[in-house]
This record gives C-alpha cells, sequence and structure tokens, in this order.
C-alpha cells in the first residue's frame, strides 16, 4: 500500500485531468467533455488518487443505478502501479456502492487483461457474462470483453 497516496472525490470540474490519466492508461480514452457528459448523470462519480502536493496519479469513474453499481473506468499511471493504488481506488469505489446500498458492482474488463482481471479476481469479483469481439481496434484482433460482478451487503465495505 502506498502511503503517500491519497483517495479524493472529483466531479466536473477535474474532467480534463480524468481524461488526461485515462489516456495514459488506454488506447480509447474519453474526451474531456465525454467524461463531464458522464459526471453530469444520475449517480455518476468519480475520485483521483493523488500524491503530494494533488499530483494525480489515478483515477476512477462510476455510476450508482438503483440498486446496482457500475465501475465504469479505472486506471494508474504506469509509474506508479503494483503499489496498491488501484487497490485503494477499488476499495473507495467500493465503499461509495455500499453507502448507496448497491446489491452488486458490475464491470467489464478485456479478457486479455491479466492484470486487471487479477485485481479484481482479488477483490472478490467473478465473471457473469462474455462478450466475444466486443473490444475492436484497427488493424488488432478483437478481444472479448468479460462482465464481472462484486455482490454487496453492509459487509462488504473494505
Ligand atoms: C490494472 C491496473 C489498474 C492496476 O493498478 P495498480 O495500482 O498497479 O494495481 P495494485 O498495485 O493496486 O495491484 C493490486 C493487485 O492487482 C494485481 N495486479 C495488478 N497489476 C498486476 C500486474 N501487472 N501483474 C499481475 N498482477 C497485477 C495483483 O494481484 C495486485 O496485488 P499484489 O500487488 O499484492 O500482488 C493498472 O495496471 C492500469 O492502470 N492498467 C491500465 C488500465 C486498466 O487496465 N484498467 C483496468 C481496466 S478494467
Amino acid at each position: 500500500m502506498s502511503e503517500a497516496t491519497r483517495i479524493v472525490p472529483a466531479g466536473v470540474p477535474h474532467a480534463g485531468v480524468l481524461s488526461a490519466l485515462q489516456t495514459q492508461c488506454f488506447d480509447d480514452a474519453w474526451s474531456p467533455s465525454s467524461i463531464a457528459e458522464v459526471l453530469v448523470s444520475p449517480g455518476a462519480f468519480a475520485l483521483l488518487a493523488v500524491q503530494g502536493d494533488a499530483v494525480p496519479v489515478g483515477f476512477a469513474v462510476a455510476r450508482v443505478a438503483g440498486d446496482e453499481s457500475e465501475l465504469l473506468s479505472l486506471g494508474v499511471v504506469a509509474s506508479q502501479r503494483r503499489k496498491g493504488i488501484a487497490k485503494m481506488l477499488l476499495a473507495s469505489v467500493i465503499e461509495r456502492a455500499v453507502a448507496a446500498r448497491s446489491r452488486a458492482l458490475f464491470l467489464e474488463v478485456a479478457e486479455s487483461n491479466d492484470a486487471a482481471r487479477l485485481l479484481y479476481g482479488a477483490r472478490g469479483f467473478t465473471a457473469v457474462g462474455r462478450r466475444p469481439d466486443y473490444y475492436r481496434r484497427p488493424n488488432a484482433v478483437p478481444i472479448a470483453a468479460l462482465t464481472l460482478r462484486l455482490l454487496l451487503s453492509s459487509r462488504s465495505a473494505p
């Protein structure tokens, strides 16, 4: 666990920072306006992992909808990986979902993303669906998406 890392709430004013972080973590990042659009939708929220003088090193975007929550995106900049930061972000998302009385937290992950699958598997997520050829990129073999679910109860809070 990284001692110097803090998890703080983020909102529409942070859409540019969130988009920049996402660009560092994914090939197909969302624009600041797309992120802002998500964040104004009901139940949506974002978190930033920051270090020192509020230097952002990771992020999560999620949404509570009825009694279910969805983790829409999560990433940590390459230089700060394997320090427990994704684990901290995930714990905070779970905490928010439990506080909102969600019964389950869902997410989608590329079948080929071993690091993320290990992260989520260690926290208790299990696969409940598979979408073949879900991630399509130019000149690349399509990759399946797995839908993962974590069942929540008041005791799931980290
Ligand atoms: C996946 C990702 C978020 C992990 O972030 P991280 O801060 O390095 O993860 P953590 O240090 O909190 O690791 C938590 C656990 O996840 C697993 N894990 C994370 N990265 C791993 C890797 N490269 N190889 C194997 N296991 C890994 C391990 O079980 C790890 O626990 P351990 O360090 O005690 O063994 C990061 O690699 C990333 O941003 N990748 C690009 C974006 C992405 O794939 N996001 C998820 C899409 S659903």
